[in-house]
């Protein structure tokens, strides 16, 4: 079996990208031998670890519930439900008090009607917050991917969400605004300097980034000076940067 195989022969994995099974392990096999026996366990191991981190560190206990709340929702709208999945996703469930807020603000420099969202996660289920847009996602795990989908056409809202790893798309629909919600430091773990070439790639004339301000569910409080490199890539660009609860957001004009 192959090292691809070994890692996709659990069923966690099963459902990821293989273009982003494949970038981490090339990448974690840097340090080691790969024909040599025992360190090809390692890279298993390291790859796997990796991958979680990337993608399936957010899911909270009840994640298996949100198919039960997507069948109760009655209307696109429905606050209350779509708080309850947005609170299975660490990610989501971190900023659902804030929605308001956030888009408020965005919406203050732009009205935007379309979006697309890089390493979406569950995040469409704040368009009751958002506003009725045409919503375009990327996501690499295709279980999520799916239950955004069945919530767009469930409802006949305009848009979709691809299955796929970001760093191998080399053209991207044009939208109003394009949201990168925590999501740049892993792209960067995975091929330093991504993001400046990603932003060569988005045609949207709005940006918004955002960085966790603590370490996943409620950690450590992480500093911001660490993104020192992201503030020097947008440069004399930023319309807004503000904090709401442990996320940092950049608003980009670019
Ligand atoms: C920290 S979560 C952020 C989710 C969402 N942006 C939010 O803030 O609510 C990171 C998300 O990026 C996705 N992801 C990680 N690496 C990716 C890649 N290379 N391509 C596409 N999606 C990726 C994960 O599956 C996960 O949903």
């Amino acid at each position: 079996m192959s090292l691809l195989e070994q890692i996709k022969d659990k069923k966690e994995f099963r459902k990821l990208s293989e273009d982003l099974i494949s970038r981490v392990l090339v990448k974690v096999s840097e340090k080691y031998d790969v024909t040599d026996k025992k360190d090809q366990k390692k890279i298993v191991k390291e790859t796997r670890a990796r991958l979680r981190d990337l993608y399936s560190a957010f899911r909270m206990r009840n994640f298996s519930k949100k198919e039960k709340y997507l069948e109760e929702m009655k209307d696109w709208e429905d606050k209350e439900i779509c708080k309850k999945i947005l609170q299975v996703h660490l990610s989501t469930r971190e900023r659902a008090e804030y929605y308001d807020d956030v888009y408020m603000k965005i919406r203050k420099y732009v009205d935007f009607k379309s979006v697309l969202d890089l390493g979406c996660g569950l995040n469409v289920f704040s368009m009751p917050w958002m506003g009725r847009v045409d919503y375009y996602g990327i996501d690499v795990n295709q279980e999520d991917v799916d239950f955004c989908n069945s919530y767009l056409e469930k409802f006949g809202l305009r848009g979709a969400i691809r299955w796929g790893d970001v760093l191998s798309f080399d053209n991207h629909l044009k939208s109003e605004v394009c949201f990168m919600f925590k999501v740049l430091e892993g792209f960067e773990s995975l091929e330093r300097g991504f993001t400046e070439k990603l932003f060569e790639k988005i045609s949207s004339p709005y940006i918004v980034a955002s960085f966790a301000t603590r370490s996943l569910g409620g950690g450590k409080s992480i500093s911001e000076k660490r993104l020192k490199w992201f503030e020097k890539i947008v440069e004399g660009k930023v319309l807004e940067k503000f904090k709401l609860a442990d996320e940092v957001y950049f608003i980009v004009k670019r």
